[in-house]
């Protein structure tokens, strides 16, 4: 029997006209959580992400900084777009860039072979062109300029004039593909979402779809067509490919084939949704030209903003992933995007919002909770977990807990990662509440036999809650819970903490009697400590 297909994740490949950004960070932790989790089900995954290189635009940028674009480019990535996977704690199988040989290699052999199937005309092409989308504009898409701009047709997404292109390009028969899109997407609804951005592609699709140019012949930072060396590739159809290229496209030598047989098609496509239509449309439009499977979903979610606008490289609005992880942590930045915003809708950054999760949720919520229970079972059972009896508070938590591990499991499938958090939240509340209702620092007064089993039931319970937070939540945040994972002793008593399967997680009385607690640091220092 084959092996069952990886489970393949990518995010956008970035423009490398600047450093990365916390909406790119957003994205890349998005997609390191799907990996992560996906792999705590036993399935095996592959996580792409990586740079878009050619284009006018890093041109520009390259050409603005006084180097050439393969300096530019080769500098930016190693200095900026590599280490910021590090800062951001993303554990990436491969990382593309399409100035890759391997890359530019595949694309023009897809491309060929496209040529040869009659896919390409030789058209011209007059028309509005906008740098900052890299995006062909039809004219009602242009807003009239404002300021410095007055006077001038600008794009609606950058605010800055578009140019005016009078090229003789190739084209793609994008329009011959409209009817069987629309099919595709009624067949499988599930292809694009949210809801939200499937009805958008799909009322789009219902318009007007026009031939695409593929090929620019004004300037040469590109992959050059290889029957017509004078045009380089159009920069979405060459990032586009970056997807297949990655993974083998259209080599038949081993291991190679396998490889791409074996991943091929895309479970998850992340993406924001600015460039929803270039991956529901033109993407699944040349894979059908080639007689390849579709992606199985693109999930376009919102943007983060800055001031009620897009934040953004080209509006120098961006703000660096490392300004709040120096202050909060890496763990603290992922589970804070994904808690806060629910993925696929729009959401403001602010640092107060960011302060209060981090001391409510974090320092307040699951960390305290740990240094208490640790700090328990250490003064009372000399760090050595005790035997746990059930009444019906523990009965409550128990069945409460499996809920959650079902609930969290379902709303990844939905991508829907604020809804996972919100449980596993509800969960830490639940066995704070626990603790301090239970009292377990005022029943070991007694110093009874009674009392003291009583204590043991108590801190027994809240050890093993912490053991199934520690497994769901090592996704999101895969430091803090090693660190928990450690202290509770489960790392000596049942292993690697990402080996530990996340949708067997509801079980109950894992953790074995006896285990050694130790009370560690505290997994989310208070804020005071932390900023000065
Ligand atoms: O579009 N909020 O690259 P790009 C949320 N190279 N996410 C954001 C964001 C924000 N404010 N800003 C950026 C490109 N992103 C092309 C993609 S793919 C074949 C080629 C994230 O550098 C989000 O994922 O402009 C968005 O789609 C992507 O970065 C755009 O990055
Ligand atoms: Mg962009």
């Amino acid at each position: 029997m084959p092996a069952a297909k990886t489970f393949y994740v990518t995010t956008p490949i970035y423009y490398v006209n600047d450093a990365p950004h916390i909406g790119h960070a957003y994205t890349t932790v998005a997609g390191d959580v799907l990996t992560r989790w996906h792999r705590m089900r036993g399935e095996s995954v592959w996580y792409l992400t990586g740079t878009d290189e050619h284009g006018q635009k890093v041109e520009a940028a390259a050409k603005a900084n006084g180097v050439s674009p393969q300096q530019w480019v080769d500098t930016l990535v190693a200095e900026k777009w590599l280490p910021v996977l590090d800062t951001i704690d993303v554990v990436n199988d491969d990382f593309i860039r399409t100035t890759d040989p391997r890359h530019m290699q595949r694309v023009q052999r897809f491309m060929s072979s496209l040529h040869e199937q009659g896919w390409f005309y030789l058209g011209g092409y007059e028309g509005p062109y906008c740098v900052g989308c890299e995006e062909f504009k039809l004219a009602d898409e242009l807003i009239p300029g404002e300021g410095e701009h007055i006077g001038k047709q600008c794009c609606a997404v950058h605010g800055r004039p578009v140019e005016t292109l009078n090229e003789s390009n190739w084209f793609f028969k994008l329009s011959q593909f409209r009817e069987r899109l629309i099919e595709h997407y009624e067949v499988n609804p599930d292809a694009i979402a949210p809801r939200s951005a499937y009805n958008e592609v799909l009322s789009f699709l219902r318009g007007d779809l026009k031939d695409l140019s593929i090929s620019r012949s004004t300037f040469d930072w590109g992959i050059p067509l290889p029957w017509d060396p004078d045009h380089v590739v159009y920069v979405w159809f060459d990032a586009l490919l970056n997807y297949a290229t990655a993974i083998g496209l259209g080599d038949d030598d081993e291991p190679s084939a396998s490889k791409f047989s074996g991943t091929w098609p895309a479970d998850v496509h992340l993406v924001g949704k600015d460039i929803l239509r270039f991956h529901a449309v033109i993407w699944p439009a040349m894979l059908m030209a080639a007689g390849l499977p579709l992606p199985k979903t693109v999930f376009a979610h919102g943007w983060l903003l800055v001031g009620g606008e897009k934040m953004s490289k080209s509006k120098l609005t961006g703000i660096a992933p490392s300004d709040i992880i120096d202050a909060f942590g890496s763990d603290a930045f992922r589970y804070y995007f994904l808690r806060a915003i629910a993925f696929g809708s729009d959401g403001s950054f602010s640092w107060e919002d960011m302060s209060a999760r981090y001391t409510n949720e974090l320092a307040n919520g699951l960390g305290n909770l740990a240094s208490r229970a640790t700090a328990m079972v250490d003064r009372y059972f000399g760090g050595a977990l005790p035997a746990a009896a059930t009444t019906d508070a523990e009965h409550v938590l128990r069945e409460h807990w499996g809920r959650v591990v079902t609930d969290a499991n379902e709303a990844i499938d939905r991508l829907e990662f604020a809804t996972a958090l919100n449980a596993t939240k509800e969960f830490v509340d639940a066995l704070n509440m626990y603790l301090t209702e239970q009292e377990p620092w005022k029943v070991a007064k007694a110093g009874t036999d009674e009392a003291m089993a009583r204590v043991a039931t108590v801190l027994a319970t809240v050890c093993e809650g912490l053991r199934g937070l520690a497994v769901v939540l090592h996704p999101v945040m895969p430091k803090a819970t090693a660190s928990l994972w450690e202290s509770i002793g489960a790392a000596a008593a049942l292993g690697d903490l990402a080996a530990q399967r996340i949708d067997l997680a509801g079980a109950w009385g894992v953790l074995p009697v006896g285990t050694r607690t130790t009370k560690g640091e505290p997994l989310f220092p208070r804020l005071e400590e932390h900023q000065q």
